[in-house]
């Protein structure tokens, strides 16, 4: 089946581009202990809690690189410390730019008002700060931050910086599931590299799509990565923080319970064999090991909608993440169960509710027909309304289309209803060309007549040539301004 798929994608005209990437993965060898970032530190005065992120320039040693490698992280040379803050938390964050050329910081998955998601209208100049504060108002789940200045986002994300963003409530603290941090509950940023001759970065923008594959996979930034399990179940917080390639994870011989997507836990755990995750997707499974055994956490080739994920012309693109060794007696952990949360009927959304439907085509680097304008807003919500968003793209590559501000619900694809495991609640979705994904949405509150949310393909150099469109959340009434002080289209 691959390979058919193969021949018949190497086929596929497409127009604007070389071709396909043809970048398969080295193989490696499984030596290195797994880094756990850090959890950040935080303080807590006047009801706030406060954390310091500085987004700076720093030296990476990575393993079978030579000498080292020029990178950029939040608090230190590479990737960023996790954040973690609970279910009506107020917060703030302190984002110092150390960095020689203005970023942002993009809080992906989190609902919060326009001028604090840190998208291109946050900029933060060289040697400036930038104070978001916001009141966590959503259900526990696995959320990241990474920059998204318009037109770098792919470079800022590939040299280092991103880091997860972790939120906790009353049910998932009460949920059996496994929650200490670093030991049975893990965080997994997976992305891929490139290393030059000089063992730096290589991003290469040679119109392969969907866009640069590197051949050297890492995990929190360790390449060759090993975990000590000592526990009998651990939770994995899956993130692809890759620019451009999609992974499909399996463990052979362990089933994944999926218990949370995107936006956090699903009604019931659902097993799976393996979970695909393109870029900017999470997932949290749990996974049971047996004591004493090694195995290896492995991406496969997956076909899917006609295109061969990866999309690479390597049909034995398949190759090992992390290997996990477990220790001779394993501390017992119960079965992932959890009790409905007290939330559920809040944040239900109903498509008998919707009334407003728009439809969103993806194709060459343009949505709807239309580039990315930082001057333009594509499209006027308002605040109380629940929508349907019809998403379809017709070419034959991957697209990760994502959504600020809300996490939906994938009500069907091509009419039929979502698998398992996209049927919880979502913020990023893997686009399969030619099919019809209808999404509901609700916009609950924040709104703001003079800034935009954005919603982009999260490959991120098609999103920063232009696959990219703007959406303003208003008040029924109340009236849009267009162009306030600071949009520009440079
Ligand atoms: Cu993860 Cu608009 O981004
Ligand atoms: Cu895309």
């Amino acid at each position: 089946v691959a390979a058919a798929a193969v021949a018949a994608l190497a086929a596929a005209t497409l127009s604007g581009c070389s071709g396909i990437s043809t970048t398969t993965v080295a193989e490696q060898e499984f030596v290195n202990d797994l880094t756990i970032p850090p959890l950040a530190a935080s303080s807590v005065d006047d009801g706030v809690r406060t954390f310091h992120l500085t987004a700076q320039e720093g030296r990476t040693t990575f393993p079978g690189v030579d000498g080292e490698t020029v990178t950029w992280g939040f608090d230190g040379g590479f990737l960023g410390p996790t954040l973690r803050a609970a279910r009506g938390e107020r917060i703030r964050v302190v984002v110092d730019n150390e960095l020689t050329e203005p970023t942002s910081v993009h809080w992906h998955g989190m609902h919060l008002p326009a001028a604090m998601d840190g998208g291109p209208h946050q900029m933060i100049e060289p040697g400036a700060t930038w104070t978001p504060t916001w009141t966590i108002d959503q259900p526990a789940a696995t959320l990241w931050y990474h920059p998204h200045p318009h037109g770098e986002t792919e470079k800022h994300v590939y040299n280092g910086l991103a880091g997860m963003f972790l939120l906790d409530d009353d049910a998932s603290m009460a949920a059996q599931l496994p929650h200490e941090y670093g030991v049975d509950d893990l965080p997994l940023i997976v992305q891929d590299r490139a290393f030059d001759r000089d063992g730096q970065f290589e991003l290469r923008h040679d119109g392969a799509e969907p866009g640069m594959l590197g051949d050297v996979v890492m995990v929190n930034g360790t390449v060759g990565a090993v975990e000590e399990v000592t526990t009998e179940r651990v939770r994995l917080r899956l993130l692809n923080g890759s620019t451009a390639r999609t992974y499909t994870f399996e463990i052979p011989g362990h089933p994944l319970a999926l218990v949370a997507t995107d936006g956090g836990r699903m009604d019931a755990p659902v097993a799976l064999d393996r979970i695909r995750l393109a870029p900017g997707e999470r997932a949290e499974v749990v996974v049971a090991f047996e004591p004493g055994e090694t195995v290896r956490m492995r991406s496969v080739v997956t076909e899917m909608g006609g295109i061969v994920v990866p999309a690479t012309t390597g049909a034995n693109d398949a190759f090992d993440v992390l290997e996990f060794r477990a220790a001779d007696a394993l501390a017992p952990t119960p079965e992932p169960a959890w009790a409905p949360s007290v939330h559920v009927e809040e944040d239900a959304l109903h498509e008998t509710d919707a009334t407003v439907t728009r439809a969103f085509e993806l194709e060459g680097r343009e949505i709807n027909g239309r580039e990315m304008s930082m001057s333009r807003i594509d499209e006027v919500a308002y605040v109380g309304d629940t929508e349907v968003w019809e998403v379809h793209s017709s070419q034959p590559i991957p697209h990760s289309f994502h959504i600020h501000d809300v996490q939906f619900r994938i009500l069907t694809i091509d009419g039929a209803s979502p698998p398992p495991e996209l049927a919880g609640p979502k913020d990023t979705i893997f686009l399969e060309p030619n099919r019809e994904y209808r999404l509901l949405l609700r916009f609950e509150d924040y709104a703001d007549p003079a800034m935009p949310y954005m919603y982009h393909c999260h490959m991120l150099l098609h999103e920063d040539e232009g696959m990219m469109g703007q959406f303003v959340v208003i008040e029924h009434g109340q009236e849009v301004w267009v162009g306030p002080p600071g949009y520009d289209d440079d």
